[in-house]
C-alpha cells in the first residue's frame, strides 16, 4: 500500500448524501467521514476509489456551529449510531436534502421536491430489534494497548466495530433498543463467560456462540435469539433458559444453527426453546405476530407514520387488486386490506409468508393472501394463464436497500398498474428506478420519513401514476 496523503487545514465544503463531508484538496474531491460543513480540518487520505478519496480528520481545527457532543460512550469506535455529532433537528433538515440531491442527480427529477421530511418522536431506544456479536478478543482502545495491561479475558458481546467485521466492541449501555435489550446483552455475556462456553472467531472459523440477537415490542415482549456455531441444542437450551431466569422479561427464546462462514442465518432453521413461539407487535389497529427470522420494520412506531403515508396516498377502489411486492410478514397489504378488493402479497422468505397468512387471520382479515417466491419471477408470471397472480389496478413495493432489479422494472411496465407506490429503504437506489419507470410512471410526491436518527440512512415513499397513453 503507498504512503496515505495527508492534508492540513481543508475547509469541508458540504455533505454528499452518505453523509460525507467534501473536501477537495489540490482540487480532487475527498470524502471525509465525521465532519460537517464550514468545518477546517486536516485529513488523511485512508482509500481511494476511481479518481476520488476517502479520508478521516486528524484534527478539527474549526468547529461547526452545529457540531453537538456524542452522547454514547462507544461514539467513534461502535458501527452504531455514527451521527451523533450533528443534533437531531440538523440531521433530519440534512435527511431532506439528500433525498432531493439523489432523486435529482441520480434520477433526473429535479420536480417534485420532496414533501417536508416526519422525523421520530424518539430518537433514542427507537430500534426494536438489535443483533449482537461474540468474539474471543474484544477490540482494545489505544490507551489500553499504550497501558500494556495485562487483559486476559477478551470475550466480548456487542457489535461489530467501524469498517471491521472482523472486530466487536464489547458494548456497555446501548441507546438504540428500549428495555431489557441491554439488561439481556449484559446478563448473556456474563453467564457465557461463567459457563466458560467458547466465543465464535470467524477468522478461524471455531467457536460455538457466534451472535444474540434481540426483538422487543411495543408492548413489552421480548425474544432472543441465539446463533450457534454447531449443533448443540442442549447447551443452546440451558444457556437460554438461565437467561431467561436472569431476566424474567424474555418472553421467547429460540437457538439456530449456523455452521457457515457468513452470518447469514436465512437458510437455517429457528428452533423454538421456551415461551412463546412468536412475539406480537402493535401496528395502528393491526396486531403481528414476528417469527424470529422475519423482517420488520425496526422502527416500530415510525413504521405506523410511514404506511399512513401509504394509505393516504393509495387511490384505491372496492374491487381493485392491489400486489403488496416484498411484503415481509404482511404488515403494508394487510394495513391497507380494506382499502381494496383484494390483496396479494409476494416474499421469498417462507416464515415470514406463513407470517403474513398467519396475521391475516389473526386480524380477520379475508381478502389477502401470500405468496412464497422470487418477485421477479412471480412477476413474471403475473396475468399469463396458470399465474396465482391477475393483473394489479395498484402496486405497492418495498424492496431491500438494493432496490429492484431492472427485469422487476420491465414487468411493472408490462403490468401496468394505474398506482405504484414505491417505499424505499435506499433513496438513491429508488432514484435509479423512478428513472427507469419514468417513461410510464410520473412522480407525483415524494415522502422522506426517518426510520433511523443518529444514521445516515433515510427512507422514502414516491408515489407514482401511470402515464397516459402507456398501456
Ligand atoms: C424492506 S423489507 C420490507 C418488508 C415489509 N414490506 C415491511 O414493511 O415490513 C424487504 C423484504 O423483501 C424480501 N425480499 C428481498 N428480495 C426479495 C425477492 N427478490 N423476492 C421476494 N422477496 C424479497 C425480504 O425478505 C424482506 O422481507
Amino acid at each position: 500500500m503507498g504512503r496515505q496523503k495527508h492534508y492540513e487545514q481543508q475547509e469541508i465544503l458540504d455533505l454528499d448524501y452518505q453523509g460525507y463531508g467534501i473536501a477537495k484538496p489540490e482540487g480532487r474531491v475527498v470524502f471525509v467521514e465525521g465532519v460537517l460543513p464550514g468545518e477546517i480540518v486536516d485529513v488523511r487520505v485512508t482509500r481511494r476509489k476511481k479518481n476520488v478519496g476517502f479520508g478521516i480528520p486528524t484534527a478539527i481545527n474549526r468547529r461547526s456551529k452545529l457540531r453537538t457532543e456524542p452522547f454514547c460512550a462507544h461514539f467513534g469506535v461502535c458501527g452504531g449510531c455514527t451521527w451523533q455529532y450533528l443534533g437531531y433537528d440538523d440531521q433530519l433538515r440534512y435527511k431532506e436534502r439528500f433525498v432531493a440531491e439523489v432523486l435529482e442527480r441520480l434520477g433526473g427529477l429535479a420536480e417534485p421536491a420532496p414533501l417536508p421530511i416526519i422525523g421520530c418522536e424518539r430518537d433514542r431506544f427507537y430500534r426494536n430489534k438489535l443483533d449482537f456479536s461474540f468474539s474471543p478478543t474484544r477490540w482494545l482502545s489505544g490507551e489500553e494497548i499504550e497501558r500494556r495491561e495485562d487483559t486476559p479475558d477478551r470475550r466480548a458481546l456487542g457489535f461489530h466495530v467501524k469498517g471491521r467485521f472482523d472486530r466487536v466492541l464489547d458494548v456497555g449501555t446501548c441507546y438504540l433498543q428500549p428495555d431489557p435489550s441491554n439488561e439481556i446483552r449484559t446478563q448473556a455475556r456474563r453467564i457465557a463467560r461463567e459457563r466458560s462456553y467458547s466465543f465464535h472467531d470467524p477468522a478461524r472459523h471455531e467457536g460455538l456462540l457466534r451472535s444474540l440477537i434481540v426483538r422487543t415490542t411495543e408492548d413489552g415482549e421480548a425474544m432472543v435469539i441465539l446463533v450457534i456455531h454447531e449443533e448443540r441444542p442442549d447447551l443452546a437450551a440451558a444457556y437460554l433458559t438461565e437467561l431467561a431466569n436472569a431476566v424474567p422479561a424474555i418472553t421467547s427464546a429460540h437457538y439456530v444453527v449456523n455452521p457457515s462462514r457468513n452470518d447469514d442465518i436465512g437458510p437455517h432453521e429457528a428452533h423454538h426453546v421456551l415461551g412463546t413461539q412468536v412475539i406480537h407487535e402493535r401496528c395502528a389497529r393491526l396486531r403481528l405476530a414476528i417469527h424470529p427470522k422475519s423482517f420488520y420494520q425496526t422502527n416500530t412506531r415510525q413504521a405506523e407514520r410511514l404506511y399512513a403515508v401509504v394509505r393516504e396516498w393509495l387511490d384505491a377502489g372496492p374491487t381493485d387488486t392491489m400486489l403488496d411486492l416484498y411484503c415481509g410478514i404482511g404488515s403494508i397489504g394487510l394495513f391497507l386490506a380494506d382499502r381494496v378488493g383484494r390483496v396479494v402479497g409476494v416474499e421469498y422468505v417462507e416464515e415470514a409468508v406463513a407470517g403474513a397468512r398467519l396475521n391475516a387471520r389473526l386480524n380477520d382479515i379475508p381478502n389477502a393472501e401470500f405468496h412464497a417466491g422470487d418477485v421477479r419471477e412471480l412477476l413474471a408470471a403475473a396475468g399469463r394463464a396458470g399465474s396465482p397472480i391477475e393483473r394489479p389496478d395498484l402496486i405497492v413495493l418495498d424492496p431491500p436497500r438494493a432496490g429492484v432489479h431492472p427485469q422487476v422494472i420491465a414487468e411493472l411496465i408490462r403490468l401496468a398498474p394505474r398506482q405504484i407506490v414505491y417505499v424505499s429503504c435506499k433513496p438513491s437506489t429508488q432514484a435509479r428506478d423512478l428513472a427507469a419507470l419514468n417513461e410510464h410512471y410520473e412522480v407525483k410526491r415524494v415522502q422522506p420519513v426517518d426510520m433511523f436518527p443518529q444514521t445516515f440512512h433515510i427512507e422514502s415513499v414516491a408515489d407514482l401514476r401511470r402515464r397516459e397513453g402507456t398501456t
